[in-house]
């Protein structure tokens, strides 16, 4: 066993959120926390304008800048914290669920005003899936919110999670006075500034003084009922219910106005998990095994055409990575070493010689990884819970200058080898088809292919609702099952079978005819 003390004091996690929500604001306020940066502003300005206006060229001339933010890494109380960032505006891809695999927890960012939004429910859909225990903060408590208990049993419905607020809100919208810090037992009194680091708060400890009236007048009343009542409602917090992603603590507050975030960092660094063991097909890999092990989550292609290297973001799951010191590329079967891999510190990348489980590290890449690539050092581990997930949004994709095929074939291997998009190609048409999650992704794979690989592609609709990953024990209805459904039938890119189902109903019209056959919305099982 090795490597303990660097490993407790990981926490690797995603903040994630529907746009708008906050979660930029937050993240900047953490890093203001750590001494990442020194001013608000920082990390909103990279962020990828969401304005009618945007479009594509914002992500392209963005993704040099987001390369930094893909990380941010920072000192807190003797905690090594490493944000993930997870796209989530036009550039919400499936690059966002990804970034989910890599993660050890997540904070899920709610406005107080609009409850759980689209986005953050899919986004769940992948934290459950994976067991990724989640804290919810419901930000913008300043501006008129949802009754506090409504929005607690919203979240419980809608994420499909117990709740546990370990914080409550006094009033909100501009007669909001504060939070009492269940978890500390203590009153924070709002005041409402934008620029200190630390909050402004005031202790205030037993919540039945009189004294409390004072303070928070008439309110004082409603948050000892309030208190009481949630103690009836609410279980007691237990750690391991939170770790078991069973149940989610909650906490309120302002992260523009930089309140209740000072309460959620120091709570999160107590209960959140440092890098947790991880499956492979092979076994179960512990962070404090000693050799090193780690596998690709996210590539990132570089903007200069002229110099198409892109850089692999490796999560290190096991031992110590060590810079210049030979690693097996398990897929390849091949021995690699790595003269400048990087860290990112907040927003500066610098080369490190060495780094721990739960730590990200970017790696110079050539050409030779794709997602779900391991590094071992000899062991041959393939990592699971990296699945593709079925898209929503499909077109046909054209080969418009016949004379370019070849760069076509070999930009679109290549992009779909990033995860930009997923391809798949019809058994009996052999017409390839593009599926993405966000919409904005078929107009970068155009421009891409154009500068990148000097070819031209265009698309053409189709009527898609899903690619559903299929599979039975029974050898002989899943051909009947693909002889029957012969047109709507596609490979993915590893040569899975997927079923194209048009409709929901036709979806639920081939459950219920095949029974022996088994359907996936992602593509490992
Ligand atoms: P996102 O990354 O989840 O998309 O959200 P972001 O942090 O960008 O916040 C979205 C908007 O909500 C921003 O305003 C931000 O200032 C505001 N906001 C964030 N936290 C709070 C809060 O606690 N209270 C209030 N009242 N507003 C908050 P914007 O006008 O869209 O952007 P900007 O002009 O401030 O950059």
């Amino acid at each position: 066993m090795a490597n303990t003390k660097e490993i407790n004091r990981r926490r690797t996690f995603g903040i994630v959120s529907h746009p708008d929500a906050g979660k930029t604001t937050l993240t900047e306020k953490l890093l203001l926390f750590g001494g990442a940066i020194q001013e608000a502003g920082a990390v909103k300005s990279n962020k990828i304008k969401k304005s009618a206006t945007s479009d594509w060229m914002d992500i392209e001339r963005q993704r040099g800048i987001s390369v930094a933010t893909s990380v941010m890494a920072f000192e807190y109380n003797n905690h090594k914290i490493n944000i993930l960032d997870t796209p989530g505006h036009q550039d919400f891809a499936e690059d966002t669920f990804r970034t989910l695999t890599a993660v050890d927890s997540v904070i899920i960012v709610i406005d107080a005003a609009k409850g759980v939004e689209p986005q953050t429910k899919k986004l769940m859909q992948v934290c459950r899936m994976r067991k990724t225990p989640v804290i919810v903060f419901v930000n913008k408590m300043d501006r008129p919110s949802k009754d506090t208990f409504d929005l607690l049993d919203e979240i419980e419905d809608q994420l499909e999670i117990g709740v546990k607020p370990l914080s409550w809100p006094i009033n909100n919208g501009p007669d909001f006075k504060g939070v009492y810090n269940i978890y500390n037992e203590n009153l924070i009194l709002f005041n409402a500034n934008e620029n200190i680091r630390d909050n402004n708060s005031i202790e205030f400890t037993d919540i039945t003084d009189s004294e409390l009236e004072k303070y928070i007048g008439e309110d004082a009343e409603q948050l000892r009922e309030d208190l009481e009542l949630i103690e009836g409602v609410y279980p007691k917090f237990e750690i391991e219910t939170y770790r078991a992603a069973s149940v989610a603590p909650v906490f309120f507050g302002s992260a523009l106005n930089n309140f209740g975030v000072k309460e959620l960092l120091d709570c999160f660094v107590d209960i959140a998990p440092s890098p947790l063991p991880i499956e492979t097909e092979e076994r179960i890999v512990e962070a404090e095994e000693d050799n090193f092990s780690g596998f690709v989550f996210k590539i990132h292609a570089n903007m200069d055409p002229n110099h198409r290297d892109r850089i692999a973001f490796v999560k290190v799951c096991s031992g110590k990575f060590k810079r210049n010191t030979n690693y097996l590329h398990v897929r390849h079967g091949k021995m690699m070493k790595f003269s400048s891999p990087t860290a990112f510190m907040a927003s500066k990348k610098s080369i490190i010689d060495e780094a721990y489980p739960g730590d990200i590290v970017g790696l110079h890449d050539t050409g030779n990884f794709k997602i779900g690539d391991s590094l071992t050092e000899g062991e041959k581990l393939h990592f699971k819970g990296l699945p593709s997930f079925s898209p929503e949004l499909f077109k046909y994709i054209e080969n418009a200058n016949p004379m370019k095929s070849k760069q076509l074939a070999k930009g679109i291997e290549q992009l779909m080898d990033e995860g930009v998009a997923q391809l798949f190609t019809g058994r009996a048409s052999s017409r390839k088809i593009i599926g993405t999650v966000g919409a904005l992704q078929f107009e970068v794979i155009q421009y891409r292919l154009l500068h990148e690989y000097g070819a031209s592609c265009r698309y053409e609709g189709i009527k898609l609702y899903k690619t559903v990953w299929i599979k039975s024990e029974n050898k002989e209805k899943l051909k009947e099952f693909i002889d029957r459904k012969y047109q709507q039938m596609a490979f993915d890119k590893e040569g899975r079978d997927v079923f194209l189902a048009d409709s929901p109903y036709s979806l639920q019209i081939a459950q219920e005819k095949f029974p022996e056959i088994e359907f996936y919305f992602t593509s490992e099982f």
